[in-house]
């Protein structure tokens, strides 16, 4: 098929051209490729047979590596004996097993396909053990959910009622102030605080343990959203270093490298509400048709396998510490290390930060940057260092920053993009109109 072909097919049948916004045409560079027809270790290979070096990896859920042997050989072996009964299969248990023991104070777990339903589910818990109905979530998150609770707080609203969009309230991450002023107006009534433990940023000293506190001197659930962190800054989840315990947690992203697989987990006193040995009223709690399906289980246990044996947490850290320090000297040689950067307090989620010349986040010079690092052959819309991210992965990528900051540097003396960017910006998911 020829390349100019796939976007109009694509957007015949799906709306926006893809199944996620986040890899949608409108959000990349116009000459961006289309699709990715194969990916192995760290490269991506286009429609039209380009390899690209990849640090997209799976909107952040491929942290081993494309194509995975060692992971696809079990999903696949476990998919020949059969995908889906109508009673659990040991898997479900072993898996299970293997995920409590990971996270501290989890005492048990229920799978679900993806994060959102995960978050959703520990949602409904809070609300089933509190009888409470407000939550409090991280406004300043990028992105929590795709259910009404978080989509009807973001601009692009349509189709969630205001009443829905309501009982969640916003709140900062690292503003104590802000949350104890949720508390002081709403303590009472609120069943839920839920938030990334954190991001590129660390907590400030007393934050997570003052929402701890005010969690726990007003009877309300706090859930770690650890879809990003789990699994990458720590085997064990952020909570681990970060030294606050969540009643409830949830993981997905990274667990099972790729395949579609996340969690809820949770102190025995609340998921036990999910279960059939209790007489209060019964909590509907993550049922679905493919929650279990084998091959992603068997693929979660082997990437459990794969991260112990490797610690592949520490080589996420070790290559985003090096591309964070390539990045900053590619952009000082250029001149241009107050407009690029990829600074982050855990070198294992490097920040691309694209600026135009007011030193202010652009869309316009992030999409140049985009443009040019694929046309020297890197995909880097955002960073996610894998395992499989090695020398050559670096060396290549290092090589086409550097032809990349110096198409900056003059669009940065110029004042503007106009005659260097090809087409118009990327422009953000969250937009009222298109
Ligand atoms: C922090 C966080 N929570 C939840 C989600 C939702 O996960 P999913 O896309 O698997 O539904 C995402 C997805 O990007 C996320 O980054």
């Amino acid at each position: 098929m020829r390349t100019e072909d796939f976007s109009a097919r694509a957007h015949r049948v799906i709306p926006g051209g893809a199944h996620t916004y986040s890899k949608g045409d409108d959000v990349l560079p116009a000459d961006a490729p289309q699709a990715f027809v194969r990916g192995k270790g760290a490269r991506v290979w286009t429609l039209d047979g380009r390899e690209l070096v990849d640090w997209g990896m799976g909107i952040n859920s491929v942290l081993i590596g494309h194509a995975e042997d060692e992971i696809d050989d079990a999903a696949v072996a476990a998919l020949r004996d059969g995908q889906n009964f109508s009673r659990p299969s040991p898997l479900e248990v072993d898996l299970a097993e293997a995920a409590v023991a990971l996270f501290d104070g989890m005492d048990m777990v229920k799978f679900a396909k993806n994060g959102s339903d995960a978050n959703d589910a520990a949602i409904r818990l809070a609300r089933a053990v509190t009888g409470r109905t407000l939550i409090a979530y991280d406004e300043e998150a990028p992105f929590l959910s795709i259910h009404d609770w978080f989509i009807g707080n973001t601009v692009m609203n349509a189709g969630v009622p205001e009443a829905v969009a309501g009982l969640a309230r916003g709140f900062r991450f690292n503003d104590l102030g802000s949350v104890e002023a949720l508390f002081n107006e709403h303590g009472p009534r609120l069943a839920a605080v839920i938030l990334e433990p954190c991001r590129d940023v660390r907590p400030r000293p007393g934050f997570l343990e003052g929402v701890r506190a005010l969690c726990d001197r007003n009877g309300t659930v706090l859930i770690f959203d650890e879809m990003v962190t789990g699994f990458r800054y720590s085997l064990n989840g952020a909570a681990s270093f970060l030294g606050v315990r969540p009643d409830l947690m949830t993981v997905g992203k990274g667990m099972a490298n790729g395949y579609a697989l996340s969690a809820l987990l949770g102190t025995r006193s609340y998921m036990d509400r999910g279960g059939i040995h209790h007489a209060h009223p019964r909590c509907f709690l993550l049922s679905t048709t493919h929650g279990a399906e084998r091959s992603a289980l068997a693929a979660g246990l082997a990437a459990i396998r794969l991260h112990r044996r490797e610690r592949v947490v520490e080589r996420l850290a070790s290559v985003g510490r090096r591309l964070i320090a390539g990045i900053d000297a590619c952009a000082k040689r250029h001149g241009v290390q107050e407009y690029v950067s990829a600074a982050s307090d855990f070198a294992c989620r490097p920040v691309l930060k694209c600026c135009g010349p007011d030193k202010v986040p652009s869309a316009e010079y992030r999409t140049l940057f985009i443009q040019e690092m694929l046309r020297r052959g890197v995909f880097m819309p955002w960073i996610c260092p894998s395992f499989r991210h090695g020398d050559a992965e670096l060396d290549r990528t290092l090589e086409a920053l550097d032809g990349t900051c110096s198409v900056y540097a003059r669009a940065i003396d110029a004042g503007a993009v106009v005659g260097l960017l090809e087409g118009r910006p990327g422009k953000p998911v969250f937009r009222k109109y298109n």
